[in-house]
Parts: C-alpha cells; sequence; structure tokens
C-alpha cells in the first residue's frame, strides 16, 4: 500500500488513515462511517497514493449527480490532461475489460442508456417474473427431499446467473461457468488457487461472448445481444471491443450481486424469527422490505470517481485528477437521512437509498435486481420456513471494498416434497 504527502490545502482534521481493503477496516465500517459523517464527511485519505473518501449521503448523492466533475470513465490516456481512473476502486483490479455502460460518460453513454431500457424496464421484468420463479422452485426442489442445502452454492448464485444470461439472450447450458466464475472472483482470497482459477477463465469466457456475438450477428433474433449488434450511435455500429465491454458490464453487474444481495437477506432472516415471521404472516411487506435489505446491506459498497476540474465540496478543496472513492454503505446509514438508520425497519417509506447509485450512472439493472431478489427470497420462506443458518460456516467476504456477500449459506430445514 502505498502512500503520498497530504496536499498543502487540507486540514489535519479532515486527514484519515485507514486501509479500506483490510478487514480491520471493514470489521469495524459503520462505526467509523459514523465517525466521519460527524467529524469530515469528505475526508482525505494518504493511502493508495491518495484518495477522497465521502462518507454522507449529502456529500455521496452531490458527487453521484455531478457526472461532469465526478467522471466514471475509465480512459487513462485521454487527452484533456484528466488521467481517469474509472469506476472499479482504487487500485482498479487488472486483466479485466472496461465497464462498457459503468465506464462511459457523455453522449455515447446516455444514448446506450436509452437504448437499453425498454430491455430492463419494469414491463420487461415483470414478464420475466414466471421464469424466475420457476428457477428459484426448481432449485429448491433439487435439495428439499433432503432437509438440507446451500443456499448460495445451490440458490442465490445460480438463479441470477441463469436470469442474466437468459437477458443476454447467452445459450443457458453453461450457466455453471458464469455462476461460479464471478461468484469466486469476489468471493475467494486473491491469493487463493479458486481466484487464480476464476480469473484465468476470464479470457475464454470473454472469447466464448465475442463468439456468440458473431452468430446473432450472422442471424439476429429479438435478443439484447442481437438488439446492441444493430444499435448505431453517431451513425456507426458498435465495434467489438466496445459490445465485449457492454455485455461484460451487464453479465458482471447482473450475475453476483443480486446473489449476493439475496444471500446476506436469508442470513439475517435466518437469525431474526421475529423480521421472517412478519414477512411471512404480511407477504405485503416485500415490498418495502426489498428494498430495506438493499438499503441496509448496500452490497455494492464504494464506487471511484476521477474529479475533473478543482471544485470546492463540503468545505474542502478538490483538484483535478484527485480520485474519490464514494461509499454507498455510509450514506445509506447516515443518521441524517434515515431515521433508525441501523436497524431494519421492514415497512420504512419514504427510502431514499442510494444502493443502486444515484444520477446518470444509476444501476440501469434495478428493477431486474429487486424482483429477483423478492421472487428468491419469498420462494424460500413460502416452501422452507422454518430453514435454519449453520451460523459458525457461514462467511462473509470482506476485503473488497466494491463489494460484499456470502461465500456459502449452509442451512438445514424440515425437509418438504417437490412441486408436482
Ligand atoms: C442487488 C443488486 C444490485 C446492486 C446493489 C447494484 C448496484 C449498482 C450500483 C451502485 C451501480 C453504480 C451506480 C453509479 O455508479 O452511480 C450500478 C450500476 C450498474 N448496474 Fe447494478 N446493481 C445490482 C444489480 C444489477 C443487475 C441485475 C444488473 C444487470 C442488468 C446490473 C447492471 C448494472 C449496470 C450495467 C450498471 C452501470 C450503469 C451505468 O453506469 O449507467 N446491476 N449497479
Amino acid at each position: 500500500m502505498q502512500s503520498s504527502p497530504t496536499p498543502p490545502d487540507v486540514a489535519a482534521d479532515a486527514v484519515v488513515d485507514f486501509d479500506h481493503h483490510s478487514d480491520t477496516f471493514n470489521l469495524n465500517q459503520h462505526a467509523i462511517n459514523a465517525e466521519l459523517r460527524q467529524r469530515c464527511p469528505v475526508a482525505w485519505n494518504q493511502n493508495y497514493e491518495g484518495f477522497w473518501y465521502a462518507s454522507s449521503y449529502a456529500a455521496v448523492s452531490h458527487m453521484a449527480r455531478d457526472g461532469d466533475t465526478f467522471a466514471h470513465k475509465y480512459e487513462p490516456n485521454a487527452d484533456d490532461g484528466v488521467d481517469y481512473q474509472g469506476e472499479m476502486g482504487i487500485p482498479r483490479p487488472e486483466n479485466q475489460p472496461a465497464l462498457g455502460i459503468g465506464e462511459v460518460d457523455g453522449d455515447y453513454h446516455l444514448a446506450l442508456r436509452h437504448a437499453l431500457a425498454p430491455f430492463l424496464s419494469p414491463g420487461a421484468v415483470d414478464k420475466m417474473r414466471p421464469f424466475m420463479e420457476d428457477r428459484a422452485h426448481h432449485f429448491l426442489d433439487q435439495h428439499i427431499e433432503k432437509g438440507e442445502m446451500d443456499l448460495v452454492l445451490d440458490y442465490a448464485s445460480p438463479v441470477p446467473a441463469i436470469l442474466t444470461m437468459k437477458l443476454m439472450g447467452l445459450p443457458l447450458a453453461n450457466w455453471q461457468l458464469y455462476a461460479t466464475l464471478f461468484h469466486n472472483v469476489m468471493a475467494v482470497p486473491q491469493d487463493s488457487a479458486e481466484y487464480t482459477d476464476a480469473i484465468a477463465k476470464v479470457p475464454a469466457m470473454m472469447q466464448e461472448v465475442l463468439e456468440y456475438a458473431a452468430t446473432r450477428r450472422a442471424k439476429p433474433t429479438d435478443d439484447l445481444t442481437s438488439f446492441l449488434i444493430q444499435f448505431e450511435f453517431d451513425g456507426k455500429r458498435l465495434d467489438d471491443e466496445q459490445l465485449l465491454n457492454i455485455l461484460w458490464n451487464l453479465i458482471a453487474g447482473g450475475v453476483d450481486t443480486t446473489t449476493s444481495q439475496t444471500a446476506l437477506t436469508l442470513r439475517h432472516l435466518g437469525t431474526r424469527p421475529d423480521l421472517r415471521q412478519q414477512l411471512i404472516k404480511r407477504p405485503e411487506l416485500y415490498r418495502t422490505a426489498t428494498d430495506e435489505f438493499l438499503r441496509y446491506f448496500s452490497v455494492n459498497r464504494s464506487l471511484s470517481r476521477t474529479v475533473t476540474k478543482d471544485v470546492e465540496l463540503q468545505g474542502q478543496c478538490l483538484r483535478k485528477n484527485d480520485r474519490v472513492i464514494i461509499s454507498w454503505l455510509a450514506a445509506n446509514h447516515d443518521e441524517n437521512e434515515f431515521e433508525r438508520a441501523d436497524e431494519i425497519v421492514l415497512d420504512r417509506s419514504p427510502n431514499r437509498h442510494v444502493a443502486f447509485g444515484l444520477g446518470p450512472h444509476r444501476c440501469i439493472g434495478s428493477h431486474l435486481a429487486r424482483v429477483m431478489s423478492e421472487v428468491m427470497v419469498k420462494a424460500v420462506l413460502d416452501r422452507i420456513p422454518d430453514y435454519e443458518v449453520d451460523v459458525d460456516n457461514v462467511h462473509q467476504y470482506l476485503g473488497n471494498p466494491a463489494m460484499t456477500g456470502l461465500s456459502n449459506l449452509p442451512v438445514t430445514f424440515t425437509p418438504g416434497a417437490k412441486r408436482s
């Protein structure tokens, strides 16, 4: 971890020193964020060559909305003198494609969002609901007679992988590869053999996605990939790199995020029978409860931005080329925005959480994620309502500041019957 001298115009009480990749930070993150929100909601961290860290709802919302000053794009050789770092955190992971939607800005980004909207609108997602329910129950059926299963590996990981592949039009037969790769890249330690193995599969998977796109280029259907192949911006079709980066962003966004959200929700409900009973007795609560779990866990904990021009924010002077981490998790636990912010309130309303981000880059898959998570949680409470979590054997991964989730979630329950 490299540190750098604090810039002269940063006041001493705005300087912080934590390693956001460390267990110490992650295990105490709520307390550290609460102290920062009080003391200095836009703070300067000297580690990793220096970056700003935004922890209040007001600062995070401001930065997320002002995409011109706080840029997303990844463009290390830009000709305007800004070293755009992209949004995947500090330091940026190597050997992975840039995010074709999350790390582009301006008119091209807007045109892409506009074009993709019909595939991810509430209406389009609602049409996918029966398929989601069918897959959720299918994976429960595989284990329901045994009375034990792993709610991550046997359930919350496969279902979103299959749904995302279906959305893209990708052949479903290979779902295991997609589910395992994205889960392992996030969930296992970066010095483990599983991680090396998962990363080693990325080029082959990218190749497979491109080959699939080539088949759609030759013979388009009505799926999202065929649509992107025909999409034009400024009179030109997308080149292979743009296409791959967009597909990669959709797959990476869709596959393991909802897995984490559902896994953390099910673990929590597994240890809080009162909340579980409320949802079972009053299913109308799912609508607000799903958003409350999104707020509370904020599985996409933080993302980064590049400052494009000198700007003052909350008493701090940020300079062109500075890097910023915005913490969705910290913003979502800000007492100034949410009463009883550290509690789960199933009927919380209004709930202006930023678990899906905010502004021009707000999560394009938010409707899909909400419905997927709700469907998966409800299917578990309907079919195995008395599940018990083997808490000693659950592992939450924390080292990646962009994402948290559970590696596994072993449970036991009263055996039941498969669906007829
Ligand atoms: C619980 C599940 C999910 C969470 C918590 C989540 C969270 C987020 C967040 C915080 C952002 C960044 C917003 C910003 O930088 O301002 C984002 C962007 C994005 N998400 Fe999601 N996401 C989830 C599910 C999904 C799904 C299912 C998809 C697949 C369709 C998806 C695709 C994307 C894409 C493509 C972007 C980039 C959008 C843009 O930059 O314009 N996400 N997501």
